[in-house]
């Protein structure tokens, strides 16, 4: 994959979920009473969440990203046999303040003080989005939060992409799209977007359509790749 800067680069747009927001904190934040089985429950939690927002957009059956987000906990927690509802209750909330990556802020500062559009682009439910946000701090440092609730109907789906267009009146080529889920950046380059791939967890790539432009470890990458170099 190339590795020079993109161009024409007026707009960044972020998904959320594991690429902002770590969602690995809520299960590791409840590691006192899982113990050594957060990660697996993490694992299945993201994992069916996911497939049930691909599923679900398929069948024509919406429901918003939270209650998805609960339901596929419930197969989470069936699945390793730990019925406990006051530990669900507990996930979910915890699902609420997820942690940043710690490359996010300086990242957003970086961008906005050179006058490029910040947003999210995201699955999340907006209260979800807007909770998420506010407990990492970095409301100012966004010009928009958009949820698919506005289409209801679920990423990859190209009209999810469309909002993004639409909401920041940018063109779809004047907007580097970021997102470490390796399938979500792909879906953003079908749909014509310049995408950035952040591929935190070291991923191989996907056997699909439309690579990526870029591909990066982390978030602190972005802005070499996005600013304009200005000519001597
Ligand atoms: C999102 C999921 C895909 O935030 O991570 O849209």
């Amino acid at each position: 994959m190339a590795s020079a800067p993109l161009s024409g680069i007026r707009a960044c747009v972020f998904d959320a979920y594991g690429t902002l927001f770590d969602f690995n904190s809520a299960a590791r934040q409840a590691q006192d009473t899982l113990g050594d089985k957060w990660r697996q429950l993490s694992e299945v939690w993201r994992s069916k969440q996911l497939q049930y927002t691909w599923l679900r957009s398929l069948m024509g059956r919406y429901v918003n990203f939270w209650q998805l987000t609960g339901e596929a906990l419930d197969f989470a927690l069936a699945t390793m046999q730990l019925d406990d509802p006051a530990l669900r209750d507990r996930l979910m909330n915890l699902y609420l303040s997820l942690d940043a990556y710690p490359d996010v802020r300086s990242m957003l500062r970086e961008l906005k003080a050179a006058g490029i559009r910040t947003a999210i682009l995201s699955n999340g439910e907006p209260k979800m989005l807007a909770s998420a946000v506010s407990n990492s701090g970095i409301g100012e440092l966004l010009d928009a939060v958009l949820s698919v609730e506005e289409v209801g109907i679920y990423k990859p789906h190209p009209s999810v992409y469309r909002l993004a267009e639409n909401r920041l009146t940018v063109a779809r080529h004047e907007i580097c799209f970021v997102s470490s889920n390796a399938w979500d950046a792909y879906a953003a380059k079908a749909f014509g977007m310049q995408v950035a791939w952040c591929n935190r967890f070291g991923q191989a790539a996907e056997n699909l359509p439309e690579a990526p432009d870029r591909e990066i470890r982390s978030l602190a990458e972005l802005p070499a790749l996005v600013l304009a170099v200005s000519s001597p």
